[in-house]
């Protein structure tokens, strides 16, 4: 009897390797990468701007460099109907189909919301309607939900949060959809610590980034020691990037993009993609910047040495090689030198400058170099 039935032995195997294949692999495996309305456009967003968002994004090679989610933030939300089923508001007039436009392009859709009764911008959120609303998203096509706490905490106390952001998340699972789960409550109750467990795929750690150097780096350096925290599927997020927003100089967002990628930060692009100089769309899509934000081992960088406006941090990356930025937060350049001791190598060192594109030779103990005012230079190395 068995020996009839032998050659279904592989189908079984394949009918397995199906099944986990259907799960999908893991979401955000690596730190998502995308753009997002909220640091340019504020409310200023409707269903064309967004089109012309994500047209963009293939069209200027960001697509091509890795960027990906293109997320509808505050400014879409109408109102629920007698039957509690959300709508988006008239200048979204069809987001199921703007949602198979974007997916049309090869991309995936975020969108804003928040446990409260409304967001940030006083619109209607999902208090109440979450089972609902997770299942409006499903069939809309959202692949991306960043879940803002907002007004929150006019109908949860503090020791509900949680409950509240897994509430969220069973109601997406339920729907049987893979939605990147990106958490926003601006780092309260050390979210660090918890959000995995509510399957939060990111974490915002900070309030939000505002376009100008100080609030940058204060957000970026102040990342330190979270590092434990980051890992494959669950990424601390330091909010996104201001690079092309007119507010930064080049060397400024050039650090931006560094220490980003230092930190396997998500990368957000927040500037209008349909508009960017050349020197913005090279920060943003420097492939061998984003390889150190996308290693494969997703190890958050941390400092390894500090002296006053001098800060060199390190993030190891695959195959025993690191990633290197030498910061320089003061207004002049300075002469900086990274001992090679202090990133764990004893041996000499091969250096290639990932901004300049050039191998810097071998180096054996220490490498100097001068680093420009409130600029990086930022370093593969190679023991
Ligand atoms: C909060 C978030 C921002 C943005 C706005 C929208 O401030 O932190 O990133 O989503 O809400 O209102």
């Amino acid at each position: 009897m068995m020996r009839k039935f032998w050659f279904l032995i592989p189908a079984l195997f394949l009918l397995a390797a199906g099944i986990s294949f259907a799960e999908g692999p893991e979401l955000a495996r690596t730190p998502p990468m995308g753009w997002n309305s909220w640091n340019h456009f504020r409310l200023n967003i409707n269903d064309a701007v967004i089109r012309a968002q994500a047209k963009a994004m293939v069209d200027s090679g960001m697509k091509a460099a890795g960027y990906e989610y293109v997320v509808i933030d505050g400014g879409w939300e109408g109102y629920h109907d007698a039957k509690g089923v959300f709508h988006s508001n008239n200048k979204f007039p069809d987001m199921k189909g703007l949602c198979d436009y974007i997916h049309s392009l090869g991309l995936k859709v975020g969108i804003h919301d928040s446990p409260g009764p409304v967001t940030c911008s006083g619109r209607e959120a999902s208090y109440g309607h979450e089972q609902q609303d997770a299942e409006t998203f499903a069939r809309w096509g959202i692949d991306f939900v960043k879940y803002d706490w907002c007004s929150g905490s006019k109908v949860y106390k503090p020791d509900q949060m949680k409950a509240a952001y897994d509430k969220f998340h069973q109601a997406m699972v339920s729907t049987g959809r893979p939605i990147l789960y990106s958490l926003c409550q601006y780092g309260m109750q050390n979210v660090w610590e918890w959000g995995a467990s509510v399957g939060g795929n990111m974490w915002r750690t900070t309030a939000d980034i505002q376009d100008d150097y100080f609030h940058m780096a204060y957000i970026g350096f102040e990342q330190n020691g979270l590092e434990k925290y980051a890992g494959p599927g669950h990424w601390n997020d330091p909010d996104m990037l201001e690079i092309g927003n007119g507010q930064l100089k080049p060397v400024e967002e050039r650090m931006q993009m560094s220490l980003w990628s230092l930190l396997a930060a998500p990368l957000f692009a927040g500037n209008d993609l349909t508009n960017m100089t050349p020197e913005t769309l090279d920060i943003l899509s420097n492939r061998e910047v984003i390889a150190v934000d996308q290693d494969r081992e997703g190890i958050q960088g941390h400092r390894v040495w500090q002296r006053g406006p001098m800060e060199i941090w390190m993030k190891p990356l695959a195959d025993g090689r690191k990633a290197v930025g030498m910061f320089n937060r003061e207004k002049r350049p300075m002469t900086m030198t990274l001992k090679l001791k202090d990133i764990g190598v004893t041996g000499s060192a091969k250096l290639r400058d990932l901004w300049a594109h050039k191998d810097l030779g071998s180096f054996t103990g220490s490498y100097t170099t001068r680093v420009p005012g409130h600029g990086v230079v930022l370093l593969r190395v190679e023991p």
